[in-house]
This record gives structure tokens, sequence and C-alpha cells, in this order.
């Protein structure tokens, strides 16, 4: 089979090296003489692969110990109440966080918080939602300060975290995770979904910084509580093994290509292909605005709706896919998290030249 050139924007595209020994590993794990999915998340060849996981990723991304690395069988979605619910403070005495707004992702993170305390936007960027608002009005003592690392629909990315945070930042990372050096400094959480960079869906990598897990609220039942996956080591029941495999291997392959700061380059360099045609274009039109583009996500519209079907008909036929936009916004998205390929970009583009001369 031919595989495809596959723009998806999750689950989405993983190195080939990864798949073909997560593919090995189906039928023999490390020489165990049993697979993956059939070893026992309490024997010594899991625990194996979890510490091997955790150091890679310690590693890659110069994650200290006081942070704890966690692996959470729930997607993303289950931060944005498990992050409220942890750290808004008791019912008796609900507190408030600072949400940053600047698209579907957080809007569903605020209508999660709102169910625990108040919720303060510190900056928004609706309707529109093409850009990271420049000013950012901070509340005067919100527990944490949520935002969205890259807004995976709008297509839109920080260039750098909220600035001057007045509590601990947590992030939703769930997009842009590894694709660049993680900046840790004012963090207190961040969580991803696997299915961008990772790995799997369903299995979500959690980096907590420990003393911010002091703050939580008491009580809490062991799957809804943080502080029990690090007491437990993500065990308290059994773990997405298969997930925390692939997301090892796929930090390996972060290490051999140079790790992050050699991905961030490549990233931006790939992305910078396209939005360049797109800036000279006179039939398509990038949606985020300069300075706060998406290397991930690159979204964009073309002069009609004819014009963009036929780019999609074509695309399909030239074996790429995954290009049409989220169902709420429509239009094009062009997913090229760090497995896709360089060569990729180019294709497209060259597809999107043939088009533009042809008018
Ligand atoms: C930024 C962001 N947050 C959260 C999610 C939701 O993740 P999940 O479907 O794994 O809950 C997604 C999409 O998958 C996303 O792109």
């Amino acid at each position: 089979v031919e595989r495809k050139l596959n723009f998806s924007a999750g689950p989405a595209t993983l190195p080939e090296p990864v798949l073909r020994r997560a593919q090995a590993a189906l039928w023999d794990l490390d020489g165990t003489g049993i697979g993956i999915l059939e070893h026992s998340h309490r024997g010594k060849a899991f625990r194996a692969v979890m510490d091997r996981t955790t150091q890679l990723i310690r590693d890659v991304a110069g994650i200290g110990d006081e942070f704890a690395i966690l692996y959470i069988t729930a997607g993303a979605t289950h931060h944005f109440t498990m992050v409220p619910l942890n750290f808004l403070g008791e019912a008796e005495t609900p507190g408030s966080c600072d949400i940053c707004h600047t698209g579907v992702w957080s809007a569903k993170a605020i209508v999660e918080a709102r169910r625990f305390g108040t919720v303060h936007l510190a900056c928004d960027g609706s309707p529109a939602f093409d850009a990271i608002p420049p000013i950012i009005r901070y509340s005067a003592s919100p527990r944490y300060v949520h935002y969205t690392s890259n807004e995976t629909i709008y297509g839109t990315q920080w260039p750098a975290p909220p600035p001057n945070p007045p509590a601990p930042l947590v992030c939703d990372a769930s997009s842009d995770i590894f694709s660049r050096p993680l900046a840790l400094a004012d963090h207190g959480l961040i969580y991803a979904g696997a299915q961008k960079n990772l790995g799997p869906s369903g299995i979500s990598l959690v980096i907590a910084r420990n003393s911010f897990l002091a703050a939580r609220r008491p009580g809490l039942p062991a799957l809804a509580d943080y502080q029990s996956y690090v007491t437990e080591g993500s065990m308290h029941n059994t773990p997405n093994t298969f997930g925390v495999y692939v997301i090892g291997e796929v930090v390996a392959w972060i290490r051999d290509q140079g790790g992050l700061a050699a991905l961030g380059e490549r990233n931006a360099r790939k992305a910078a292909v396209l939005y360049d045609f797109l800036d000279h274009s006179k039939l398509w039109r990038a949606h985020a605005r300069p300075g706060s583009r998406s290397d991930m996500n690159i979204t964009f519209r073309g002069a009609s709706p004819a014009l963009e079907a036929q780019l999609l008909a074509r695309a399909e036929q030239q074996g790429m896919s995954g290009l049409p936009g989220h169902r709420d916004v429509g239009g094009i998205r062009a997913s090229l998290y760090n497995a896709f390929p360089e060569d990729g970009v180019h294709r497209l583009v060259q597809l999107l030249h043939e088009i533009e001369r042809e008018q």
C-alpha cells in the first residue's frame, strides 16, 4: 500500500521508524517473546518501557525533578475538568482562574472551569480568533492562568507563554508539545493529548510542578486527583501501556532528530514555505496574522468555495489527505506536525501554484 501524505490535525502522521518499531513490538517487545499489548503493566518489561519513556521525556525537554511526568488515560478534554476540579478550591470556597480565550479549545476549558469557580478572561480573541490578543489583563488573585499554546482549529500559536502571570500557568499544549523547546518557567502544569505530536489518542501527557500540585484541593477521588498519579506512578489502575510505549518511541525519534531546538527550526521552515506562498497569492489567504501564526496548523481560505473544493479534490487525487478545515470553521487546514515530511509541504505548494497558474 502506498501511504498518503497525511495533513490530518489529529490523530496525525507519526514517524515511519516509530510505526515500524511498534509493528515489531506488537509481536515481541524487547526480545521478551510477548508483545507490548500483552505484557502486564506491573511486569518488569513494561516498567522498563515506562521508565525509559519518562527518562527520555526529561532528557529531551530538559525537565528536572521539580516536575512530575504523568500518563493519564484520557484526552486533553479531560483536563478541562480536572484542572479546575483540582485547583479552583473547595466547593464551599470556590476560587477564580484566568483563561486566555483564543479559540474553540479555550472555549471548552472555560465552560468546564465555570462549573467550579469564577472565570476571568485575561484576553479574548473572539470572534475572529486570527491572532493571539496583544494585551493581557490578569485578575487580582487567580489560582492559575490557563492558555492554549497552539489553537489547532484557527491556526494560531503563542510565540511565547503569557508574560508575567500573577499565578502559575496551566498550558493546554496538545497540538504543539515537543514541536519546539519547552518553556517551563512560570508553569504549574502542562497537559497534552498525545494524538498529534506524541502518539495515539486516548492518553495524555502531564508535566506538573510538584509545588503546584501541593496546592490542589484535598479529598478528590483517586482518578481525578493529579497527586495520586504522582504517588502511584500513573498506575492506580491499568495505564494505556501501548500509548506509553509509542510516546517513548516518538520521543526517542525526536532525540535522534537532534532534539527540540532542531525540530523547532525544521517546523518553522516547513510552515514558512506555505505561509510564503499564501502571502503572495491572489487566490488564497492565510487566516492567522503574522506574529500569531501556528507552525503546526496552517489555516487558509480560497477566493471561493469552488476553488477550495477544487484544491481538496485534486489533493486527494495526488495522495494528499486530511486538508479540509475543521467542521466549525471550514476552509483548508494543513497540519504539519513534527513527523510531517518537509517534502510534503513542497508538494502542496506545487499544487497550489498549478491551480493559480490555471486561473
Ligand atoms: C488544543 C487542543 N486541546 C484539546 C483537544 C482535545 O483533545 P482530546 O480529543 O484528546 O480530548 C484538542 C484536539 O484534539 C486540541 O487540539
